[in-house]
C-alpha cells in the first residue's frame, strides 16, 4: 500500500482515539470528595530499583500518623507490587491489566519510581508506566512545589499531566526511512481543568501571580490554544495578576536571582512542565528533595520525582536510598486526602530531619543512615511535637 495511505489510516485511528478521551474528559467533572467515602483506600505501588525500599518507608510513615484512622476503618492500605519492569517487560504492558485493576480499586496511590525502557534497552520498548498510569487514572494536574525559603523561592509548578507531546508519544511513527512524526495534542477541557487548578490553588494558597509558560510564538496551534484558553480562566480570578512566557526566556529566567522570586504559580504543558521542574527542583536540592501529586478528578497518585537507580540495587546499596522525595510525597497525599494537620506534622519534621537538625544523614553509602534510620528519625522527630 502506499505510504501516504498507511500514514493516513494510522492518523485516522489516533484522531479516533483522543476524539473518544475528548469525550470523557468532558463527561467526567466531578471531583471525588474524600470525606465523604467511608474507607479511604491508599494504595501502595513499590515500582523498581530503589522503589519497593523508599515507598515501604512512606508506607511505615503513613500507618504511623494515620494509626488512629486505621484502627477505626476510615483508612485501608494496599500493597501493589506487580507494577516491576520484569513484569511489565514480560507482558508487554506499561501497567499488566491485573495491576491495573488493583490500582483502580484505590483512592489514592504513593507510588515508587518504575524503569522507562528506551531505545537500546534489554526490554521492549514499552511506554513508560508513569505516563501510561497518569492517562488511564486520568490524572491530569502534575503539581510539584519547589521551596528555598532563604532564597526567596516559593514556586508551585501546575503541569498538565496527561497531553500536549505527551498524549501520542508512543503512536508517533516513521512514514518511511526519511521522516518520522510525532504528534502534540491541546483540548478545551483538558487546558481548562489544569488552569482552574492552578487559579484555584492560587486563590487559595494568597498567591496573586499565576505565570502561563508556552512557546506559542512557534508551536502556534497547541501551544497558542494552550495559552488563549489559560487567560480566558484567568478572568474568572480577577484579583491574581497572570503574565505570560515562553519557555526559553522562563528557564533562564529562573536563574535570574533579580526576577525568580516574583514566580508564584506556573501553569505549562506536559514536556516544558517536565522539564522546568526538574531545573527548578535543583535549587532546592535536586530531585531526590522534591515529591510529585498527581491529580485527577478520581484518582491521585503521589511519587518521588527521580528514578529507579538501578545501580544502587546491583551494588546492594538500595538499603541507604534516599526516602526524602517520596515522603515530601506522603505530605501532598496526606493533605490531599484532608489529614492536613498529619501533612503539617510530616513536612515540618522533614525541614528539621533534611536542614536544620540534621542527626542522622542519608550519603546514599555505608557511611550515612540506613533509608530505615532515617524514616525512625522522622517518626521520632513528629513523636516529639
Ligand atoms: C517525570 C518523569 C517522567 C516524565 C518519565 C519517567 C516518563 O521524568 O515524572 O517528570 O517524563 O513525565
Ligand atoms: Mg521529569
Amino acid at each position: 500500500m502506499d505510504k501516504i495511505q498507511i500514514a493516513k489510516e494510522k492518523f485516522e485511528k489516533i484522531l479516533e482515539k483522543q476524539l473518544k478521551r475528548v469525550e470523557m474528559i468532558n463527561a467526567n467533572k466531578e471531583f471525588k470528595n474524600f470525606k465523604a467515602l467511608d474507607t479511604i483506600t491508599i494504595g501502595v505501588c513499590g515500582g523498581d530499583g530503589i522503589g519497593p525500599r523508599i515507598t515501604g518507608e512512606g508506607h511505615k510513615i503513613l500507618e504511623f500518623l494515620l494509626k488512629d484512622e486505621v484502627a477505626k476503618g476510615k483508612v485501608q492500605f494496599k500493597v501493589i507490587d506487580g507494577l516491576t519492569i520484569e513484569r511489565r517487560a514480560e507482558l508487554n504492558k506499561a501497567i499488566p491489566d491485573d495491576t491495573l485493576a488493583e490500582l483502580k480499586s484505590c483512592d489514592v496511590i504513593l507510588k515508587g519510581p518504575t524503569t522507562t525502557p528506551r531505545k537500546g534497552d534489554p526490554w521492549p520498548n514499552v511506554e513508560s508506566a508513569n505516563v501510561a498510569m497518569r492517562k488511564e487514572l486520568d490524572l491530569f494536574a502534575n503539581v510539584r512545589p519547589v521551596k528555598v525559603p532563604e532564597e526567596g523561592i516559593d514556586w508551585a509548578f501546575f503541569r498538565e499531566n496527561t497531553e500536549g507531546s505527551y498524549a501520542l508519544g508512543s503512536e508517533g511513527f516513521e512514514v518511511d526511512d526519511d521522516l518520522a512524526i510525532d504528534f502534540c495534542v491541546t483540548t478545551t477541557e483538558g487546558t481548562e481543568r489544569i488552569a482552574r487548578a492552578a487559579f484555584e490553588y492560587a486563590k487559595a494558597n494568597g498567591k496573586n501571580r499565576v505565570s502561563i509558560v508556552t512557546k506559542a510564538n512557534v508551536v502556534k496551534t497547541t501551544d497558542g490554544k494552550f495559552l488563549k484558553l489559560c487567560n480566558e480562566v484567568a478572568k474568572d480570578y480577577p484579583g491574581i495578576e497572570v503574565d505570560d512566557w515562553y519557555i526559553d526566556i522562563m528557564t533562564a529566567k529562573l536563574i535570574d536571582k533579580k526576577r525568580r522570586t516574583n514566580f508564584q504559580v506556573l501553569i505549562l504543558p506536559n514536556l516544558y512542565g517536565d522539564i522546568l521542574t526538574d531545573e527548578a527542583a535543583e535549587f532546592q536540592g535536586g530531585v531526590g528533595t522534591a515529591g510529585s501529586a498527581n491529580l485527577g478528578k478520581q484518582y491521585a497518585m503521589f511519587e518521588a520525582i527521580h528514578g529507579s537507580a538501578p545501580r544502587m540495587v546491583q551494588e546492594g546499596r538500595d538499603i541507604y536510598a534516599d526516602p526524602c522525595s517520596i515522603f515530601r510525597a506522603c505530605v501532598m497525599l496526606l493533605s490531599h486526602i484532608g489529614y492536613t494537620d498529619a501533612a503539617g506534622k510530616l513536612e515540618k519534621a522533614l525541614d528539621i530531619c533534611m536542614y536544620t537538625e540534621k542527626k542522622v544523614v542519608i550519603t546514599g553509602r555505608a557511611d550515612g543512615a540506613t533509608s530505615a534510620e532515617f524514616s525512625q528519625y522522622v517518626m521520632d522527630t513528629v513523636a516529639k511535637m
